[in-house]
Order: C-alpha cells, then structure tokens, then sequence
C-alpha cells in the first residue's frame, strides 16, 4: 500500500528525530561504562539499590538510568528494581571476549565528547576542533594525558581484534621477512600477522605513550622470540629495511602534507620488491544512505574534527602514494568489517 503523503511526512520525522536525538543514548552507554555497570552486574541479576551503593551514585537517578539501559536492551528490568545484564550489555565488561568497553569510554571521553561538540568550527574553518579546544593535537593531548592514552590505546585494540585476522587471512604475509607495523600501537595486529605466517618477523613502531604495553601483548602471545616494539616518531624515520610497512588506521589521522611525509619515511626504509599496506576505509566516490557509507561518513567527521585527518577515495590514496613514490597495486576489501580494506602498494 502506498503511503500517504502525511504518513510519509511522519515517519521521515521519527527518522530526523532519532537522528537529532542520537547522542542520548551514546551518553546513556558511556555512563554505564564509566560507572563499571556491567562488571558489577556479571555476577547475575541485582537491584538498583545495591548498584546505586556500589557505584556511589545517587540511588533513584541510577534508577532511571538503568531502566533507560533497559530501554536499549543493554540490560533486562526482570522485575520492577531489579535488573539483570544482556548478551548485548556484556560487551560493556571490561576486558571480556569482545568488550568495547574502552571504545564507549573513548567516545564518551573529554577529547572526543568535546571535540564533537565544536564540529561546526571544524566544518567552519577546515581547523581540528580538538586542536580549537584544547590547543594541541591528539596525539599531543594523548601524550599530555596518560589514562586518556591508556583508554584510547585499549580501544584501538578493541577495534583492531574485531579485524585482525581477517586481515591476516586476506594476505599472503609469508612471502615477506620482517613487517614494520608503523603506528601499531600495542602490537594486537602483529601479533595475528605473525601467528599466520611463522617464519616472519615483526616490529610494532609507535611513539612511546602508543606502544608501551606492546611488549607485554607480544610476550604473551609467545612471540617474543620473533616480534620487538620500537619507540619512535613516523614523522622523523620509521625503522629501515623491512620488507613489508603496514599502517592500519594511521594515515586516515592526518591531512595530505602530513600522509606523504610518514608514506615517504617508509618508502625510504622499504627494502627493495618490499610491499607498503594500508587497512583503512576506501571511501566510495559518490555517497549514499546506506549503513557502511553512513559509517564511513561519520568515522570520516571523527577524523575531521579530532585528529584532523580525512578518510579518502581510491583515487586520494593513489595522489598520496603517488607523492611518496608508491604505486597502488590491490585493494582488497575484508568482508564484513565495517568497510575496511587491506590496500596493496609498490615503490617505484
Ligand atoms: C588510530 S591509532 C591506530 C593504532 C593501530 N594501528 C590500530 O589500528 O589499532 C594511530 C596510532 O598512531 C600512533 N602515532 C601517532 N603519532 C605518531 C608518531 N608521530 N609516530 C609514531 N606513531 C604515532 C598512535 O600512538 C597510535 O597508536
């Protein structure tokens, strides 16, 4: 049946409105997750009065917000007051099999929460509204604040296990003999590219507040025999001689200038018949309303309005290497993990 035009009218408004609306219920989830909600709920079904004790929180509003919790399906209401955590909630416990628990505290976080509310200057004036808030870049600010750092390391890795080894089963990384993974952070994609592929070697490079905790994830992961963290800047020098340099989510952070100097360290360092990879989003060339553009678009204000880098085309990626003196080969999507690809390059 076709809609009225009135009926239409209504639901494109329900639609504005949930979109106008959209940030209550990220700034619903981030309070659960400062507040450790589901790590105290883990244990089994809880009052709100226990929870508002535990928490220190004042008891009637931790009511209401756990009944809005309720209203997401984050947690059940099993019977008035009393409340028990959902398969969808225990994502939020802290340090569970897919927890995104520091993701939610990274988005809710000062840097981010903030940011996002200058996008407008952002959008006036080309300028990251991290660097108008705060007078320093992200990374500068990351540095500056060692749990904010410590949050945002643990979140990268929260993404980056949700693709690691669909990245390394989507490549054939045992042709090559040492890997950089530049700006790796703490070390949980090496770790997958060097479990596929055991004859290879591997560095994660990263400033020091980045790969810290690389050392210990390595050492777990039973590769320190073949894996090393280096502390350095990308801007000055990456380490030479490797054969592969891969960078996953780190050139979507900065602008043009600043991609071609950190692609450029790395075709200086790249042994010869090496290979440059990017994991990053391959924007389309023509937007639509779809779920995987929608994210795309949104990861791509993020860049805008945090760190200031940008999200880009094939045809972007191509200029880039073109300026670093790479020439794209392969651009390989992975499936079902949120519009990322492993994107292949040779120095010429
Ligand atoms: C968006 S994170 C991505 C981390 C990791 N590649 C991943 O995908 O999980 C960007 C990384 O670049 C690192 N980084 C930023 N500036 C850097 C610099 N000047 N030199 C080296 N690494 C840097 C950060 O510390 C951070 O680990």
């Amino acid at each position: 049946m076709p809609q009225s035009r009135e009926e239409a009218g209504t639901s494109a408004q329900a639609t504005l409105m949930a979109l106008i609306t959209g940030f209550m219920p990220a700034r619903v989830v981030h309070v659960a997750a400062e507040l450790g909600l589901a790590d105290l709920m883990a244990a089994g079904e809880t009052s709100a009065a226990s929870l508002a004790r535990e928490t220190g929180t004042h008891a009637p509003s931790l009511h209401r917000l756990l009944r809005a919790l309720a209203s997401l399906g984050l947690v059940d209401e099993v019977e008035p007051g009393r409340f028990a955590l959902t398969a969808l909630g225990a994502h939020l416990r802290r340090g569970a099999p897919g927890s995104l628990s520091n993701i939610a505290l990274m988005f809710g976080g000062e840097r981010s929460w903030r940011s996002w509310g200058e996008l407008l200057h952002s959008v006036r004036t080309g300028e990251s509204a991290t660097r108008h808030v705060f007078g320093m870049g992200s990374f500068e600010y990351l540095a500056a604040y060692p749990p904010a750092a410590a949050i945002f390391n643990e979140a990268m890795a929260e993404i980056t296990r949700q693709v690691a080894h669909a990245v390394a089963a989507a490549y054939d990384f045992s042709r090559f003999r040492r890997i950089v993974d530049v700006g790796g952070g703490n070390g949980t994609l090496l770790a997958a590219i060097l479990a596929a592929a055991p004859a290879l070697r591997g560095s994660v490079f990263d400033l020091p507040a980045g790969n810290a905790d690389a050392p210990r994830l390595l050492a777990a992961a039973g590769l320190a025999q073949r894996a090393e963290a280096i502390a350095g800047d990308f801007f000055r020098a990456v380490p030479q001689g490797a054969d592969a340099y891969i960078l996953k989510s780190v050139i979507h952070d900065w602008d043009d200038d600043e991609s071609v100097i950190i692609l450029t360290n790395c075709r200086k360092a790249i042994a010869g018949g090496g290979r440059l990879l990017l994991v990053e989003r391959v924007m389309p060339e023509r937007m639509e309303s779809s779920p995987i553009h929608q994210r795309m678009a949104m990861l791509d204000m993020n860049m805008l309005a945090l760190p200031g880098g940008r999200e880009r085309t094939e045809a972007e990626y191509r200029a880039l290497f073109q300026a670093a003196r790479f020439a794209l080969e392969r651009i390989l999507p992975l499936p079902d993990r949120g519009g990322l690809s492993l994107i292949e390059a040779a120095p010429v």
